[in-house]
């Protein structure tokens, strides 16, 4: 704070929320509208990596994921302006809550599990979701949903939108955050 006011926000949009919600596709959309770049953390991990996630998943395991996940939100919040698609399980983590929180301008794009898996369908290439791919959302939307709570700055109801839509509502959110 500075004479009693909050400092100005970072000029990032970050979008938050589960697999399936549409945070690559809308980021990339924003990013187009906003003529910003635009980060999709899970890119940022596989080029850094020289490996998919469902292979650094198997051949790593999880606990490896998740740190070059942090690594690569940390780089991507060195760059501004910039719309950033934070993975859907990067705010497990207490440190990259914080990152998110402070990053900027966060947007969750929430949908109803129902949404998610008929979006992902039968859950191929993303490790969490070996087997049942609706119970598997529903329990991790039951740990993660306060969280994304938590951080955002505003929600935008994705369920019935197209991501043409989503991505024009949560720059709306961003122009409203920095007003
Ligand atoms: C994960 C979400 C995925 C990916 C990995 C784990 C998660 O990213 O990072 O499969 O824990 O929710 P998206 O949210 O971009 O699909």
């Amino acid at each position: 704070m500075v004479d009693g006011r909050a400092q100005p926000r970072p000029n990032r949009l970050l979008l938050i929320g589960m697999m399936g919600s549409g945070k690559t596709t809308v980021g990339r959309l924003a990013a187009e509208r906003l003529g910003w770049p635009h980060l999709d953390s899970d890119a940022e991990v596989e080029a850094a990596t020289g490996k998919t996630v469902p292979e650094i998943f198997a051949v790593l395991g999880e606990p490896a994921f998740r740190a070059a996940e942090t690594t690569a939100l940390v780089r991507a919040l060195d760059t501004e302006p910039v719309v950033v698609s934070v993975a859907g399980g990067a705010v497990l983590d207490t440190g990259n809550r914080r990152l998110i929180r402070e990053g900027g301008t966060v947007v969750w794009l929430r949908a109803e599990v129902d949404t998610l898996t008929d979006r992902i369908g039968d859950g191929a290439g993303r490790p969490l979701l070996d087997g049942d791919t609706e119970r598997a959302l529903a329990e991790l939307d039951a740990v993660r949903r306060l969280l994304y709570t938590q951080l955002a700055d505003a929600v935008v109801d994705v369920d019935d939108m197209t991501p043409e839509q989503v991505a024009r509502a949560a720059v709306l959110a961003l122009d409203r955050a920095e007003a």
